[in-house]
């Protein structure tokens, strides 16, 4: 398994080009299961994960042709074309691998009727149930039961009718397996307490280009006409708002200064609030935004939320950040149950981390050690890399199958603004 191999202490100075946000492609690649006309999407990451989903999609019966990627182009340019639908099920050695498999149910049940989609288990983060997910299906007629590890789902003869989900508690990958099965439902469906994270525009508005009639966009409240069919689009992928604030606290642990292109400041509000708060300072530029230190950084207290409050996403990256501000921060994890693991590995480079439930006590030190940590996932990866980044000396990151997921070429992107990081590849 390759190994990330830093050498920390160096400010990082220059530009990064953010990359199109992970969790936005992730529910785009299934809409092409909503038509038979191709879908183009533009700003594709190069990761694992939308490698992964693009095989799954194969398997269903969707073409797919990458367009004019040269080896160093960032983001690629994919046709998707769902001609016929071959297959509806999702089999459980794909899902386990990337719980985002079960985006296919929703446009599934809306273009072919039926899906049988294995449940995925939990991840390393949490139980991540689809409870949610599947009361929503049912609200707008699917059958659903759950057999063997599978979930098997059935519209009614005439297809999906439109009707009212109120999801108790935000949601979301349910909030997009909703719409996702909405725009073809015969009638209206008000989605109530959908998710407001600028992922969920971004996927109505590819259905909106896709002839989707959706309104309410960026509330929680989402009003859909459902249409006969929907047509294909060409759709840009949102700049990735979890990259760019990553790359942000890695401007300001290490003291450097980074513009940050392509990055969209009002899909980041409380991220920046919270590097402002630490100390950073936030600059608009012509191509994006310009993060730097300022002094030390300072310590604070922050609670992850369902946008647009702070985003769970960035609570790992956060805690490296503070593991070297003068004084004492709480961080609070609400929305995921485990995702604390990158705390003893932190420990293990000398930061002074308590942890105690929901709640982690960071009390600032002086300085970080480097030493040889372990990826537990994905965002725990990225916050090792950022105190490997500042920390004394080497660290060795191993396990980085997890930062590959969700973040395209680190170390190049890196490496470019003065970081001494390197992969070794043990292949
Ligand atoms: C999406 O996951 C993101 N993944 C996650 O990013 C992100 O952390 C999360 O939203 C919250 O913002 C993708 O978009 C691919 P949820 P999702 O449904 O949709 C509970 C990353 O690092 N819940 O909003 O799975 C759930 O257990 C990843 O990029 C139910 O109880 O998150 C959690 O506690 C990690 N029942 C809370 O809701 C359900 O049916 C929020 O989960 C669904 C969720």
């Amino acid at each position: 398994m390759d190994k990330i191999i830093i050498n920390g202490g160096k400010p990082l100075k220059g530009k990064i080009c953010i990359s199109g946000a992970k969790n936005a492609a992730l529910t785009l690649l299934p809409c092409a299961l909503l038509t038979d006309e191709p879908l183009t999407l533009r700003n594709l990451p190069r990761l694992a994960d939308v490698d992964s989903f693009g095989h799954l999609l194969n398997q269903l019966g969707v073409s797919t042709t990458v367009e004019g990627a040269k080896p160093d182009e960032m983001g690629r340019v994919m046709t998707l074309r769902a001609r016929n639908i071959v297959s509806t099920v999702a089999p459980y050695d794909i899902v386990r691998k990337m719980r985002a498999s079960i985006l296919v149910l929703g446009p599934l049940l809306a273009r072919a009727g039926e899906a049988t989609v294995s449940l995925p288990g939990g991840c390393a983060i949490g139980m991540r149930p689809i409870d949610l997910h599947l009361k929503a299906l049912e609200a707008l007629g699917a059958e659903i039961e759950i057999t063997s590890g599978y979930v098997r789902a059935k519209a009614p003869k005439g297809g999906l009718t439109g009707g009212t989900i109120s999801f108790p508690q935000v949601s979301v990958g349910a909030t997009e397996n909703a719409l996702m099965a909405a725009v073809l439902a015969k009638g209206t469906t008000v989605i109530e307490n959908a998710a407001r994270e600028p992922e969920i525009t971004d996927l109505a508005k590819c259905l909106i280009a896709m002839g989707a009639s959706i309104d309410g966009l960026r509330t929680d409240t989402l009003t859909v006409h459902g249409k006969e069919k929907l047509h294909g689009a060409t759709y840009a992928v949102m700049a990735d708002r979890i990259e760019a604030g990553s790359y942000a606290c890695a401007a300001l642990i290490t003291g450097g200064s980074l513009e940050l292109v392509g990055a969209h400041k009002e899909t980041m509000p409380s991220i920046l609030s919270g590097f402002v708060d630490a100390g950073g300072i936030v600059e608009d530029t012509k191509d994006g935004i310009a993060v730097r230190a300022d002094g030390g950084i300072k310590a604070l207290s922050v609670s992850t939320a369902p946008y647009p409050a702070f985003p769970t996403d960035m609570q790992a990256q956060f805690m490296s950040m503070l593991a070297l501000a003068e004084g004492t921060s709480l961080l609070t994890e609400t929305i995921f149950e485990n995702r604390y693991m990158h705390v003893p590995e932190l420990t293990r480079m000398g930061a002074d981390i308590e942890v105690r439930g929901r709640a982690a006590i960071v009390r600032g030190v002086e300085k970080l050690h480097g030493a040889p940590v372990m990826a537990t996932d994905l965002r725990a990866s990225m916050s090792l890399i950022l105190a490997g980044l500042a920390a004394e000396g080497t660290t060795e990151v191993s396990r980085i199958y997890h930062l590959d997921r969700g973040y395209e070429r680190l170390e190049e992107k890196l490496q470019a603004v003065g970081a001494d990081i390197e992969r070794i590849s043990d292949g």
